[in-house]
């Protein structure tokens, strides 16, 4: 079978996650290789959250937030751009291409740039082939981010 890679996408809920739902409600045709979970701002997304990401299957990762200037709690976006700068340089050392981790900016209005960059991806890690974890990689501590994630929202 043709392999089909999985990209995990955390989407903060004000910008990228209403651009995504753009997307679907303007019928705008993306692969449909991204499984989302939807988080309050691109600055939740806690590293391990990644790392339980590739551990449990994932090809790839998309974070996606608020264009800077934007996030709605001032500095979130901000963050999540520093703990991609370094978990990119920690996946380098571990051997993982840097094309498996993304972070972009997507507004509650770019549903077009949004499902372009869901086939961007797609096309990438299709090209790269399915991800070869180093044994080290693949037991990652803690809950997976969905368990957590449902945990909140359930607590709010
Ligand atoms: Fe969207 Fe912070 S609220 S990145």
């Amino acid at each position: 079978m043709e392999f089909q890679p999985t990209i995990v996408g955390f989407l903060c809920n004000w910008c990228s996650y209403t651009g995504a739902d753009l997307a679907g409600t303007a019928r705008i045709k993306h692969q449909p290789n991204l499984r989302v979970i939807r988080v309050m701002c691109s600055g939740r997304v806690d590293p391990t959250f990644v790392l339980k990401a590739f551990a449990s299957g994932a090809d790839g990762v998309m974070i996606c937030g608020c264009h800077p200037g934007d996030c709605h709690y001032l500095e979130g976006n901000d963050k999540a751009f520093r703990r991609h700068q370094l978990l990119k340089q920690l996946l380098l050392a571990y051997g993982i291409e840097k094309e498996r981790l993304r972070l972009e900016w997507v507004s509650a209005s770019e549903g077009e740039r949004f499902a372009r960059l869901v086939d961007t991806m797609t096309a990438e890690l299709l090209e790269l082939g399915p991800l070869e974890l180093p044994p080290s990689l693949t037991k990652v501590p803690g809950p997976c981010p969905e368990t957590v994630i449902q945990g909140e929202v359930a607590n709010d």
